[in-house]
């Protein structure tokens, strides 16, 4: 049985830079070997660390200190420092996007932390539900965290007039926003939307990178970029001696005469699937799901049939060897939601083109009805 795996968001492999990253490695080695016998210590290998500074100041226009930069261990260690850093414990309260990161979401449960969703739109975190949630909250918030281009799971991204409003209330209530931009340079078309950072130079904008999404995850390197104090107090909170160093050695060789060549050819190869799906969808679910349109990323968010039984159709395209991730998985309240989400970056042509017409079989047997869904938008779920 063929498998359709639109589950878990992963770069794509058809375009992985094999013999390119052989080559940066043998380098790599003869370059550092010295460097190899040492911890790397608290920020991290210092050339990747500037390849790092001019890959943010190149996208944002702005200068970027790599003084400023912490490698991490994945971008997963800068949201979890930073988690701990910025609250004192169980009960405090973060403000989230209603639907977010499933690790995120994870990793400050086991912390304790108390996650207030705003509701998502097409421009990404609806800013002024926000300002009220906050002015009628009786306990500040510790912090914002917000994914705010080509969000996981949604595939929104925050336009500049909700990323000004944002900073806005963040200023009003003086609330530290750890800016999630993992995928940020995973970009299609249409303008880039500045970071914060970029946007207003507070130091309580912290922000977060990853070679997860434009390399692969399995390097496990992402960086936070921070001012004082929030760059220290983060830092301090880490215990593991530091980034992987070989791992940044070889990227930082790989990189080194070529900051955008990679990433912009695998972006084409990204996009073409996008479109394939897109195409997919359209074909195949027109008149029964609507679903985001993104600009960049790896995802797609659709919205189902409110006469669907979530666990049969889970439990009927897993029979068909169709795999997705349920938008429950992304709730912050964690409560089943008609909406699921498909990764594609990863998944082969074919698959696309022949995994979507099972999808829309396996939802048509799982309705009650046959009735057209009336879907005023993507996101207009009144029960959300
Ligand atoms: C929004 C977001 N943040 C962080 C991560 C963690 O990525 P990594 O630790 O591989 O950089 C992911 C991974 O999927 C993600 O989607």
């Amino acid at each position: 049985m063929p498998i359709f795996d639109f589950a878990v968001g992963q770069t794509n492999p058809e375009t992985f830079p094999t013999a390119a990253l052989q080559q940066a490695a043998v380098a790599a080695i003869a370059a550092e070997a010295e460097a190899l016998n040492r911890y790397p210590g608290g920020k991290g290998h210092a050339g990747l660390r500037r390849l790092m500074a001019e890959r943010e100041s190149e996208r944002e226009s702005v200068d970027v200190n790599p003084e400023n930069i912490a490698l991490m261990n994945g971008s997963m260690q800068a949201v979890t420092l930073a988690g701990q850093a910025l609250t004192n414990g169980p009960g405090d309260i973060v403000i989230t996007e209603k639907y977010t990161y499933s690790g995120t979401i994870a990793a400050y449960r086991s912390l304790g932390l108390a996650m207030h969703g705003m509701p998502v739109d097409e421009e990404g975190m609806k800013v002024d539900f926000l300002a009220t949630h906050l002015a009628a909250l009786p306990q500040k918030p510790k912090f914002i965290y917000t994914l705010t281009s080509y969000q996981n799971p949604t595939g929104v991204t925050m336009s500049r007039a909700r990323r000004l409003a944002l900073i806005e209330v963040a200023r009003e209530y003086d609330l530290p926003v750890v800016e999630d931009n993992c995928y940020g340079d995973v970009h299609f078309e249409g303008e880039v939307e500045p970071a914060l950072y970029a946007l207003d130079p507070d130091p309580r904008h912290i922000y977060i990178g990853s070679l997860s999404k434009i390399f692969a995850p399995g390097m496990r390197l992402g960086y936070l970029l921070a001012e004082s104090p929030f760059f220290e107090q983060i830092v301090s909170r880490r215990h593991d001696a530091g980034s992987n160093y070989f791992a940044a050695a070889v990227l930082a060789e790989f990189y080194k005469n070529d900051l955008w060549g990679h990433c912009v050819a695998a972006n084409q190869v990204l996009k073409q699937k996008r479109d394939r799906l897109l195409t997919a969808l359209e074909q195949s679910l027109k008149d029964v799901c609507v679903w985001s349109e993104p600009t960049g990323g790896l995802f797609l968010w659709l919205r189902l049939p409110p006469d669907i039984d979530l666990v049969t159709l889970k439990a009927t395209a897993a029979e068909r060897g169709f795999y997705y991730a349920d938008g429950q998985d992304f709730n912050v309240e964690g409560l089943p939601v008609h909406y699921l989400r498909l990764a594609f970056g990863h998944v082969p042509d074919e698959q696309i083109d022949l995994g979507i017409p099972v999808l829309a079989e396996c939802i048509a047997q799982c309705r009650r009805s046959n009735a057209q869904p009336e879907y005023a938008s993507l996101f207009d779920d009144p029960g959300l």
